[in-house]
C-alpha cells in the first residue's frame, strides 16, 4: 500500500456552494434512494458567501472512519453518510505519489479509513441548506482524494443520496435536478442549465428571519406531505412539468418577468402543499408574510416584477433582484421595516457589503432617515429585531479544490482536525 512504514496521511480539500431552489423539490418517490416526485431547478450561490469547506484524509494509521462538523465530532453511522462513502469507495481508482512514496491500489481503498473535517462559512442552524453544500462537498472532495474518474453528473447522483438538494450543488449557475424514471435512481441527477456568467445581473438578498419556533425537518415534512396531501399529486404531475419548461426558457432568455413570476408562484405552491398536509406544516411566519407583501406591492406598483421571492422549509426569505440598482432599492425598503437592533450596520448585512454603499446607507442614521416605501399602506409600523441579519450574494460557481494546504482543516501530521 505504501512505501515506508505506512505512517503517511493523504488529504484533499474542497469547497462547495449552497443552492436555492426556484422550482421546489418537495416529496420523495423513494425514501432510501432519495428520488423526488418532480424535477427541480435552483440557483447556486457564491461560495465566498455561503459554502461548505471539507478536508478528507486517509491513512493506514486510522482505525475507523470519523467526522468533525464545525469542530465537533459527529457520528458517521447514518445511512446517508454511509451511502456516500460506499458509492465513492466503489469508484475509487489507483493513486500514486512517487515523491511521497505512496501507492494506493484500487482494492486498497476499501481497507483505508477516512477522517473528514467540514466547516460551513454560515450558521448551520440558520436554515440555509447547509446539508446541500455539505454533502456536495463531501462527495466532491472524497472523489478527488480517491481519484474517482466519474463525471459531475454521476457524482451528483451520489450526493443526492446524502441530501436530495445536494445534487444541485455540484454545478454553478442554474441547475436542474432531473427526477429520473429508473427504480435504481441512476438517472436521477443534476445537469447545468447555464453557468454563473450567463445572467450575472441578478443580486440575491437573504433575510435570515429570527425564529424561536422548532421547525419540522424537511425529511419528516416531506413524508407527511406525500402520505396526506392530495394537492401534491396535482403539483408534481400537472403543474411542475410545464413550469420547469417555462423556467428553462426564462433562464435561457434572461426573461426576468417570467423568472420572477414562476419563482414566486412555485414558492407559494410549495407552502400551499405544506398547508395541505395533515397535520398542516407552517414554515413561514409573520415576518416572511410581511416580506412577501412588501415585494408583491412593490412589483405591482412598478407594473413589472423587480424582485422574486422564494422560501424553503423555514421562515428565511431569499430575494432575487433583477440587478444591483433594484437590489439597492430593495435593501432600503427592507431596512426601513426591519432596522438593526444595534448601531453596527456592517454586521447586519454580510456577504457583499458594497450594496450598502449603493443604497446610500453608510450609518445607522442613514437607515433611520429612510422614507417609508410609498406603495405600502401601513407605513409607520416597524419590526426591529424580526430579522437577525441580511446576506447579499450573487450566483456562483460549483465545487472547487482548495489547493492551498494551509487552508486544509486536518493536520497532515496527526490526521486530526486542526486545533483539536
Ligand atoms: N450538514 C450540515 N452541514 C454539513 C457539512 N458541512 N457536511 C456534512 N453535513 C452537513
Amino acid at each position: 500500500m505504501a512505501a515506508s512504514e505506512g505512517q503517511w496521511v493523504l488529504m484533499a480539500t474542497g469547497r462547495s456552494p449552497t443552492n436555492i431552489a426556484v422550482i421546489k423539490y418537495w416529496g420523495k418517490r423513494d425514501e432510501a434512494l432519495i428520488l423526488p416526485v418532480n424535477d427541480s431547478i435552483s440557483v447556486t450561490l457564491d461560495p465566498g458567501h455561503l459554502s461548505a469547506t471539507t478536508t478528507v484524509a486517509v491513512s493506514p494509521s486510522f482505525p475507523s472512519d470519523r467526522m468533525w462538523l464545525n469542530g465537533k465530532e459527529i457520528s458517521l453511522s447514518g445511512g446517508r453518510f454511509q451511502s456516500c462513502l460506499r458509492e465513492i469507495r466503489k469508484r475509487a481508482c489507483e493513486f500514486e505519489d512517487e515523491k511521497k512514496g505512496i501507492k494506493i491500489k484500487k482494492e486498497d481503498w476499501e481497507k483505508l479509513h477516512v477522517h473528514i473535517a467540514s466547516y460551513n462559512n454560515f450558521p448551520t442552524a440558520a436554515g440555509l441548506a447547509s446539508s446541500a453544500a455539505g454533502f456536495a462537498c463531501l462527495v466532491f472532495t472524497l472523489g478527488k482524494l480517491m481519484n474517482v474518474k466519474e463525471d459531475y453528473g454521476e457524482l451528483s447522483s451520489i450526493a443526492r443520496q446524502g441530501s436530495g438538494s445536494a445534487c444541485r450543488s455540484l454545478y454553478g449557475g442554474f441547475v436542474k435536478w432531473c427526477m429520473g424514471k429508473k427504480d435504481d435512481g441512476s438517472d436521477s441527477l443534476a445537469v447545468q442549465l447555464a453557468d454563473e456568467t450567463h445572467w450575472n445581473d441578478l443580486v440575491i438578498i437573504i433575510a435570515v428571519v429570527s425564529s424561536k419556533q422548532k421547525e419540522t425537518s424537511s425529511t419528516s415534512g416531506m413524508r407527511d406531505t406525500v402520505e396526506t396531501s392530495p394537492l401534491l399529486q396535482y403539483r408534481a404531475q400537472t403543474v411542475v412539468p410545464s413550469r420547469v419548461l417555462k423556467m428553462e426558457e426564462a433562464i435561457k432568455n434572461q426573461d426576468f418577468e417570467s423568472f420572477a413570476k414562476l419563482t414566486c408562484a412555485d414558492s407559494n405552491q410549495f407552502h400551499a402543499v405544506c398547508l395541505d398536509t395533515s397535520p398542516p406544516i407552517f414554515y413561514m411566519n409573520d415576518t416572511s408574510h410581511r416580506i412577501i407583501s412588501l415585494v408583491e406591492k412593490w412589483n405591482q406598483s412598478e407594473g413589472t416584477p423587480q424582485v422574486a421571492y422564494t422560501f424553503d422549509a423555514g421562515p428565511n426569505a431569499v430575494l432575487i433582484a433583477r440587478n444591483r440598482k433594484t437590489a439597492a432599492v430593495l435593501l432600503q425598503k427592507l431596512l426601513y421595516y426591519f432596522p438593526p437592533q444595534d448601531k453596527d450596520l456592517s454586521s447586519y448585512l454580510v456577504g457583499d457589503k458594497s450594496i450598502l454603499g449603493d443604497a446610500g446607507l453608510h450609518s445607522i442614521e442613514d437607515v433611520e432617515a429612510l422614507p417609508a416605501p410609498p406603495e405600502m399602506k401601513i407605513q409607520d409600523q416597524k419590526f426591529k429585531g424580526d430579522v437577525s441579519y441580511f446576506i447579499c450574494s450573487r450566483l456562483g460557481t460549483g465545487p472547487k479544490v482548495v489547493a492551498d494546504e494551509n487552508q486544509a482543516l486536518i493536520d497532515s501530521v496527526t490526521g486530526l482536525p486542526k486545533g483539536v
